[in-house]
């Protein structure tokens, strides 16, 4: 069984066909990275693994299980864009609305329960527990929204984006956090632009645009050509310079 499986999967807004015959899957105990311009349609992917949009056609399995199945095992984080930050929800708030599905939606609250200070404790936001989530940098919303997805406590975490905006210290501590939830054989799936980062921790890169243009492990997928037929040429000059860098190709 695989933790994330796309078969012949298409997706269309209208007349807008987002994804066409999108197919790859990975086991679990993985860090999945998809990579593509805008538009390309992570974010649409994400949403169809989280159960939140069904597919035009073709097969999305998690756990091997329509993702509407399967909701208690996965947990969501969405884009930055689409989170309303002037809701004034204090971290600890947030991170306890991860108890939602357990617990109930009127006890959520009141709750002083040690799976919150648990997921606190490992994202490393104890002492900022009681501020407003509008008040944290952008490295801390990241790691709250992270807090809830461990509080929750599903098996694949579906991340939209997350080391977007962050400085370098903010994007590895994510990352290694992300890292240590993988080695406890959790799968992560996160869309992100950050081709160098997904270069030595991540197991699979899927590159998008609107198809798949190509699936497998990173050195083997990101390939000057792979990436000129995911980015066009201009933008591609700039990413394998961070690729020859990290990877000491050349
Ligand atoms: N709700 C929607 N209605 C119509 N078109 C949409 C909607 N959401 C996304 N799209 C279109 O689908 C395509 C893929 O979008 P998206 O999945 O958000 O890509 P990405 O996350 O890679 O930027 C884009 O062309 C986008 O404009
Ligand atoms: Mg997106």
């Amino acid at each position: 069984m695989y933790a994330v499986e796309l078969e012949s999967v298409s997706l269309r807004y209208d007349e807008v066909v987002a994804l066409r015959d999108i197919t790859f899957k990975s086991e679990a105990g993985k860090m999945v990275a998809l990579i593509g311009p805008n538009g390309a349609g992570k974010t649409s992917i994400l949403k169809m693994l989280a159960g939140l949009l069904r597919p035009s056609s073709g097969e999305v399995r998690v756990l091997g299980r329509d993702p509407a199945r399967a909701r208690g095992l996965i947990t969501y984080t969405p884009q930055r864009e689409d989170v309303y930050w002037e809701y004034p929800l204090t971290v600890r708030e947030l991170v306890a609305m991860g108890n939602i599905r357990r617990r109930g939606l009127f006890k959520w609250l009141n709750t002083r329960d040690s799976r919150v200070d648990t997921a606190l404790r490992l994202v490393m936001l104890e002492d900022l527990a009681s501020r407003k989530i509008s008040e944290l940098s952008g490295g801390q919303q990241q790691r709250a929204f992270l807090a809830r997805a461990i509080c929750q406590s599903g098996e694949v975490y579906l991340l939209d984006e997350p080391i977007a905006g962050l400085d370098a210290p903010s994007e590895s501590m994510l990352l290694e956090i992300l890292k240590a939830l993988r080695d406890q054989g959790k799968t992560i799936v996160m869309a992100t632009h950050d081709i160098s980062a997904t270069l030595e921790i991540f197991d699979y890169v899927a590159l998008i645009r609107n198809e798949l243009v190509a699936f497998g492990p990173p050195k083997e997928v990101l390939t000057s050509e792979n990436l000129v037929n995911t980015y066009g040429g201009s933008t591609v000059a700039l990413h394998l310079d961070d690729l020859e860098k990290v990877a000491g190709w050349k």
